[in-house]
């Protein structure tokens, strides 16, 4: 089932996230309605807090050439353990904050450990597109977006076409 996506700003997309002390069912059939509206949006990467529950789970699938097999990650917890001194820069979106986009420069090399969604323990480097959306994605479970990285005043630029967005959105 299709969730519907907060738009910024939305204090939810502002909180930390709790720790998921027990991989529910529940969760579980999260994970799957995350995956689901993340392909058919279009997004690479979707957090919990982004369809309003605030948990530290995220899914991301980065494969991008046509006609490869699709990669869903489920991640419960993920944590960043080692980041390169190395980065990258990618212009970075956010199915939150719709048709805007501005360059991020984030560590080039992630080891993220989580547990997927046997409750398995799983430890894997990162890197290129893979490497900055789960890092992204993590920031969601933080309450950090990719327009903090921004200046101030870029920032206070997308926060007002976002609030013009919902309330065009609103009287629809
Ligand atoms: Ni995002």
């Amino acid at each position: 089932m299709k969730r519907k996506i907060l738009i910024h700003p939305d204090p939810r997309l502002k909180k930390v996230c709790e720790p998921v002390a027990d991989i529910s069912d529940e969760l579980r059939r999260l994970a799957d309605d995350m995956l689901e509206t993340m392909y058919d949006a279009p997004g690479i990467g979707l957090a919990a807090p982004q369809v309003g529950h605030l948990d530290r789970l995220i899914v991301l699938d980065c494969v991008k050439e046509e006609g490869a097999a699709p990669r869903p990650l489920v991640m419960f917890n993920p944590e960043i353990k080692a980041a390169s001194d190395e980065v990258s820069v990618y212009d970075e979106g956010c199915l939150s904050i719709p048709d805007q986009y501005a360059e991020v420069t984030r560590p080039r090399e992630v080891e993220v450990e989580w547990l997927d969604r046997d409750g398995n323990l799983q430890r894997e480097t990162f890197d290129g597109l893979w490497a900055t959306c789960v890092q992204h994605e993590i920031d969601h479970l933080n309450g950090k977006l990719f327009i903090d990285y921004l200046k101030p005043l870029k920032r206070q630029m997308i926060t007002r076409k976002m609030q013009k967005l919902k309330r065009e959105m609103a009287r629809a």
